[in-house]
């Protein structure tokens, strides 16, 4: 074991000398309250650590001890409806408490070592199993079956293993030939990837019940987006509502507070949420790692590699996860400040040179993969980020390089969100490179005509921009009544297809299908309203059709009866505009 003598202390950075022989990124405990830390330096005999908890207090001259690993998870059964800080140490269910949640140094179990789980075996005595394998089952929510897995690296022929039966997480599974006990929970180091069998394409979308992102802005399960927006944009409400309705298994979300009292929101209202999907409480698929402003930044840095672990495992399970870091900015903050503390030589506005590479590194740990072992199991990780950019401005470090290794911008705006156009999502600011992936399976089981009606859609809305800069320059009445209807009709988009009230009970959630058959009525009125016109109808005749109101209230309508209803109103559109005469 070894132990170093404290030498210096700025804030949560600290340096020990003595320190012969640990390696980068072991944990230490620091001082005699045994802070937890990392080494992110070393020189010589001298480490410097950053540290997880509250330095205050801390005195020269006291002793640091390596415990000779790097910060570790503890991975198995509960840690679905748990909350944890950024090192995986849970958080006591928190009511309005602001204080210190954990005395500093405590050594917590992240799992609960006196539950007991229902396992059924698997695998059998004389198998010969590798990494990846599972040993058994364990339901570990009412929705969420747990395989108790081979970890990576092990391999062997199994001697013995329980039978089905109600254990705590430190049994001993399994024993292997060579003697080797597997046991119900693994660990893994959080800053290395998992390991998987290979990586697969991403082509099934990532639903998220959020018009603008399924039909424009679609990205694949396993891939990955940011949510860059200022202040009050709708980052949260965003993500929370990604946590609540994407077509995903298992739900990570990792808070870094931007307001104080922010977390402290997320961590009351969450266990309160109901899952739409199953009726049960939506904790029961989520794992929430939350930093409230008051921890220390080091746990902050942490948090986004113990949620991807997280979120790892229950890929490697086989299940589809979704990460959500609500706001990575203060991740990156995290990292400028300890950067700082090193005096290391700033990048761009103090961030770290590494700022580039390393969240490079982080958004490469998303992917649609093949789990390791024989059942050929395939999961995935999608991660959406948010980033906070001061002021909005988006041609700050974080943003611009976030963006260059992700493969979806949704831009919030400031002006939409003022004029309180949610989700204030801009449809010519955001992208996605993931279209032509997805664009199979939409045709496949939404429409064949579904990336035509897509464009067309957004072509209108591209046309109302330039033409919203002419009618500024000139005036209204300088548009030819062609155009005027295109303004109409870009309007409906924004107003009938684009908004969407995330609190509203039918209209928080649109499916696939629906988005669409929304978007084909207001073309068929388009369509309808162009040939009118070519025939001398006016604007203001075809703007009294009767149907027209009736399109502004599908949104909310329920989804089946919507889509029924715009099956018999297309038709209906085009014959109430054709009857239109010509005055
Ligand atoms: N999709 C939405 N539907 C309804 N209201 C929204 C939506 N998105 C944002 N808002 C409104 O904007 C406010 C600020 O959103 P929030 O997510 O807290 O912003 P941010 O996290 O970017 O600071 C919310 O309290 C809510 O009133
Ligand atoms: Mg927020």
């Amino acid at each position: 074991m070894i132990v170093g003598t404290l030498s210096k202390i700025t804030g949560p950075v600290v340096v020990a000398e003595g320190m012969t022989g640990v390696r980068m990124y072991d944990v230490v405990r620091v001082g005699k309250a045994g802070l937890m830390g990392e080494v992110i330096r070393l020189e010589g005999d001298l480490a410097t650590v950053q540290v997880y908890e509250d330095t205050s207090g801390l005195k020269v001259g006291e002793p640091v001890e390596s415990t000779g690993g790097a910060l570790m998870l503890e991975l198995g059964p509960g840690l679905l409806s748990s909350i944890y800080d950024g090192i995986q140490r849970p958080l006591p269910v928190i009511a309005g408490q602001t204080g210190d949640f954990i005395a500093r140094g405590t050594i917590v179990s992240p799992l609960d070592r006196q539950r007991l789980w229902d396992f059924t075996p698997v695998a059998e005595v004389g198998q010969h199993v590798s990494a990846g394998d599972t040993l058994g089952t364990i339901p570990e929510s009412p929705t969420i079956v747990h395989r108790v897995m081979v970890p990576p690296g092990v391999s062997g022929t199994i001697t013995s293993i329980i039978s089905e039966g109600q254990y705590t997480i430190d049994t001993p599974v399994a024993v292997l030939d060579d003697g080797r006990e597997v046991g119900m929970t693994q660990k893994w180091p959080v800053r290395e990837g998992r390991p998987y069998a290979r990586k697969l394409d991403p082509t099934t979308p990532f639903l998220t019940g959020m018009r603008i992102l399924d039909t424009f802005f679609p990205i694949a399960l396993g891939g990955n987006a940011i949510i860059p927006g200022g202040f009050g944009t709708g980052k949260t409400v965003t993500q929370q509502s990604l946590a609540k309705w994407a077509d995903v298994d298992i739900i990570v979300y990792v808070g870094c507070g931007e307001r104080g009292n922010e977390m402290t929101e997320v961590l009351k209202e969450f266990p309160e949420l109901e899952d739409p999907r199953t009726g049960s409480k939506l904790m029961d698929r989520t794992v929430l790692v939350a930093n409230t402003s008051n921890m220390p930044v080091a746990a902050r840095e942490a948090s986004i590699y113990t949620g991807v672990t997280l979120a790892e495992f229950y890929r490697d399970m086989g299940y589809n996860v979704a990460m959500m870091a609500d706001s990575t900015s203060r991740w990156g903050e995290a990292l400028r400040e300890v950067s700082g503390r090193l005096e290391e030589m700033p990048g761009e506005e103090g961030y770290p040179a590494y700022l580039a590479t390393r969240l490079a590194a982080f958004y490469e740990r998303s992917g649609r993969c093949e789990a390791l072992g024989s059942e050929g199991r395939i999961g995935s990780v999608t991660m959406v980020g948010a980033v906070s950019p001061p002021g909005g401005d988006m041609s700050e470090p974080m943003t611009q390089n976030s963006l260059r290794v992700t493969g979806a911008f949704w831009a919030l705006d400031t002006t939409l969100a003022h004029s309180r156009h949610f989700p204030a999502i801009s449809w010519t600011k955001s992208y996605t490179l993931f279209l032509g992936q997805v664009r199979p399976w939409f045709e496949e089981q939404v429409a064949e005509d579904w990336v035509d009606i897509r464009d067309r859609a957004m072509f209108l809305l591209q046309k109302e921009t330039e033409l919203q800069e002419i009618v500024q320059l000139v005036g209204p009445d300088a548009l030819p009544e062609t155009e005027k209807i295109i303004l109409e009709v870009a309007r409906m988009l924004r107003e009938d297809f684009l908004q969407q009230f995330a609190f509203d009970a039918v209209d928080a959630y649109c499916p696939p299908k629906k988005a669409y058959w929304l978007l084909k009525t207001i073309l068929a009125f388009y369509d309808a309203s162009t040939q009118a016109m070519s025939r001398g109808v006016s604007l203001r005749q075809i703007m009294q059709v009767p149907l027209r109101e009736e399109i502004s209230m599908l949104k909310t309508t329920e989804h089946e009866a919507a889509i029924a209803r715009m099956q018999e109103m297309i038709p209906q559109i085009a014959d109430q505009i054709a009857g239109i005469e010509v005055l």
